[in-house]
């Protein structure tokens, strides 16, 4: 188990189907460290949805990207806010006015609500997008060396931290320091079908590398009893 002994899986509910997130949502609580909903649940079901699958739990990674003005970003966070996730997220590509704003934004609500400010976390570069890609946008230089420069100008706007490839862990560790949360997804069981991640890690490998939490979709969701397949996950981070 990393850091305080708890548990570090953030399972991916990636679905439209409202029935079958709730259910998932409801035989993982107390299985897995928290969900993560994103923008195909969110753009089918809203923060009606969001609060139905995860309402009051404490644990949720609203991982909707935002990437527009400050002042948007501002209002878009002062609203998710409400739905009290423990991580929300916003391109670093935004720029620093972007990311303060959002940061603030959600300090002030929470403070308002009475509720713990969730944790702003910055998405550096995707990974689907590789050197040749960067270029076509007009960013020069390795898609290795915009991560860390982003995790830094992330790190220097005061976020908690970034979502990263476990290659990429590494590097921004040692660019960020130890007390920088790094969220990582492409993480595969031994022996698990690998579909469309190219770069992975085990859980065991993206832990003893430095991450925090792991995010891990379709082994778990995917499995006959997804249950316990995080079990089986969490019995070998133990
Ligand atoms: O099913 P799987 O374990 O591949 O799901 C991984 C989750 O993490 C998905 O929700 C995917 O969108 C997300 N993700 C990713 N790679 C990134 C950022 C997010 O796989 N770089």
């Amino acid at each position: 188990m990393p850091r305080e002994g708890r548990n570090p899986i953030l399972v991916a509910i990636d679905t439209p189907d409202l029935d079958r997130a709730k259910a998932l949502s409801q035989s993982l609580a107390g299985v897995v460290g928290g969900i993560k909903l994103g923008l195909e649940f969110f753009n089918a079901h809203g923060p009606a949805g969001v609060a139905e699958v995860a309402g009051g739990r404490g644990d949720l990674f609203l991982d909707l990207k935002y990437h527009d003005i400050p002042n948007t970003v501002a209002g878009a966070v002062r609203a998710a806010a409400k739905l009290q996730p423990m991580f929300l997220n916003v391109h670093a590509a935004g720029g620093p006015a972007m990311m303060r704003a959002a940061l603030e934004a959600a300090g002030e609500e929470s403070a308002r609500l009475g509720v713990p400010r969730p944790q702003v976390i910055a998405v550096t570069v995707l990974t689907s997008m590789d050197d040749g890609d960067l270029t076509a946008v007009g960013q020069q230089g390795p898609a290795a060396e915009q991560v860390v420069r982003l995790a830094r100008l992330t790190q220097g706007c005061g976020l908690d931290g970034v979502v990263c490839s476990p290659l990429e862990i590494a590097a921004i560790r040692a660019a960020c320091g130890p007390d920088f949360t790094l969220i990582v997804p492409g993480i595969r069981p031994a022996g698990a079908t690998v579909g469309d991640q190219k770069r992975v890690m085990t859980p065991r490998e993206a832990v003893d590398a430095g991450a925090d939490w792991l995010v891990i979709g379709r082994p778990i969701t995917g499995a006959p009893d997804p249950a316990a397949a995080a079990r089986d996950i969490v019995r070998d981070l133990a």
